[in-house]
């Protein structure tokens, strides 16, 4: 499975450790940046990431910023996305069975770093589980017609 992973600079300790934590499990990773504590834009990151996803150039995507709401928000922009912002396993699970969410959202500065691992974990081995929630993603990708 290949992965896009993004985030901006508050967003940037804990994609490192989501990266590394990746590649250990044998994802193939790309990594769109930032590559530092640098001050930046995190639209430009989440843009950047949904656009690889929506392409299919990319399976799956994960964005981190410093809440994971801006980068989340960027994200959904894109047609084609549907980003989940996790702070829980619960959700994580939830965004994949019941939304078939195709990107997941971290605040870096909201969750430690084995949580975000475990959210991170839930949220990729997570499988859509169709059916009547079909139904209901199918009409919320139809509001991107509106
Ligand atoms: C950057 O300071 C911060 O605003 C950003 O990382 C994010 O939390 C925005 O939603």
């Amino acid at each position: 499975m290949k992965i896009v992973i993004a985030s901006d600079h508050g967003g940037f300790d804990l994609k490192e450790i989501i990266k590394d934590s990746l590649i250990k499990k044998g994802y193939n990773v790309v990594d769109l940046g930032t590559n530092s504590i640098e001050s930046v834009d995190y639209p430009d990151y989440g843009c950047k990431a949904a656009q690889m996803v929506a392409s299919k150039e990319a399976d799956k995507g994960i964005v981190v910023c410093g809440t994971g709401i801006g980068i989340s928000i960027s994200a959904n922009k894109v047609k084609g996305i549907r980003c989940a912002l996790c702070s829980d396993v619960y959700s994580a699970k939830m965004a994949r069975a019941h939304n078939d969410s195709n990107m997941l959202a971290l605040g870096g500065r909201v969750v430690g770093r084995d949580l975000a691992l475990e959210i991170v974990n839930a949220w990729l081995t997570g499988e859509f589980e169709g059916g009547r929630h079909e139904r209901r993603v199918n009409k919320m990708m139809k509001i991107e017609e509106l």
